[in-house]
């Protein structure tokens, strides 16, 4: 069977945890070296990854392209406007086409239906690298990032603040699986999407989603603080959406309120001065940085687990 990574359910809790410590060993076996130096044994030898690019990206791109060089295996990199995809081809069509020259797909589009499609038609592992709906290869990283910091993911407290967007979606799902606490904050008319929340409230027994209107009530007692840009890729900049976001900034205020040892995260790319201000985002409790980088080491899992070497 083809293991595609759509979701982060696609793996399962225990699948999630092998390729969180298998993250975190290859990071820590290869600590120092040059960034474009494989892994001593190159278990993706061969392999090559097809991206295409529907929406911007930086971490992403860099990340994945870096993992396979890492893993052994290389890249072909595409933005969807340079395609036949573009000029109306099928995804199926494109699915069934690349299934012929490459061992993967990665996508980063819009509609998560194209991907489901994608993986529907495609005969090799297709990677979802962020739709409107999830962002899940970002939540590996943050748990890494999670993990390596606290010792452990189980029982702690994640606070997010503002848009109920893709990144949150992905983090309700990975709280339901792994055993962790989620509360949100976000203003009305801006909430997750009820049916994923309600789907990780069927998994989740003793650690249900919280959404409140309380910014200052989601994060006190939190270990993780975590915010994203209040208007997302393919969205309209609309004032009134701002304007109701404002109270959801992340201040020293708020941080103040969370655990002593709290840690801020942001998937980036950020705008300062609006969901997060300069204090916090370059402040002592921000991990931001090895965030990024961890979107690197979490994904060679992904990739590992996808050809089945996880
Ligand atoms: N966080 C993230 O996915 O960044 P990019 O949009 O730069 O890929
Ligand atoms: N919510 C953001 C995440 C960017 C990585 C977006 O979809 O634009």
């Amino acid at each position: 069977m083809i293991r595609n990574f759509i979701d982060l359910a696609d793996a399962g809790p225990d699948g999630l945890r092998a390729m969180l410590a298998d993250a975190d060993s290859r990071k820590r076996m290869r600590a120092g070296w040059p960034k474009g130096k494989p892994d001593v044994d190159r278990p993706l030898d061969g392999h090559v990854l097809a991206m295409i690019f529907e929406k911007n990206s930086t971490r992403t791109r860099v990340s994945f392209d870096m993992a396979m060089r890492q893993l052994g295996g290389t890249t072909i990199v595409m933005d969807a406007g340079s395609m036949q995809l573009g000029r109306g081809e099928s995804i199926a069509d494109t699915a069934r086409v690349l299934s012929r020259y490459v061992d993967a797909i990665m996508i980063r589009t819009d509609d998560h239906a194209k991907v489901e499609a994608l993986a529907e038609f495609s005969t090799v592992p297709v990677i979802n690298g962020l739709t409107d709906q999830s962002h899940p290869c970002q939540i590996m990283a943050d748990m890494l990032t999670v993990m390596e910091r606290r010792g452990n993911l189980e029982g702690s407290r994640w606070a997010w603040l503002g848009d109920g967007n893709n990144v949150l979606h992905s983090i309700i799902e990975a709280g339901s699986l792994l055993g962790f606490d989620v509360t949100a904050a976000c203003p009305e008319g801006y909430d997750p999407d009820p049916a994923v929340v309600a789907t990780a409230k069927e998994r989740a027994g003793n650690h249900p989603f919280v959404l409140t209107r309380d910014a200052e009530l989601a994060v006190t007692g939190a270990d993780v603080v975590l915010t994203d840009t209040w208007v997302s890729m393919g969205q309209a900049h609309a004032e009134a959406k701002m304007a109701a976001m404002a109270p959801y900034q992340v201040t020293e205020t708020l941080m103040a309120q969370a655990n002593g040892d709290g840690l801020f995260l942001h998937c980036l790319p950020a705008h300062r001065g609006e969901e997060v201000v300069d204090a916090v985002i370059d402040g002592p409790r921000s991990a931001i940085w090895d965030e990024a980088e961890n979107r690197l080491h979490a994904q060679k899992a992904v990739l590992l687990w996808c050809f089945g070497k996880i």
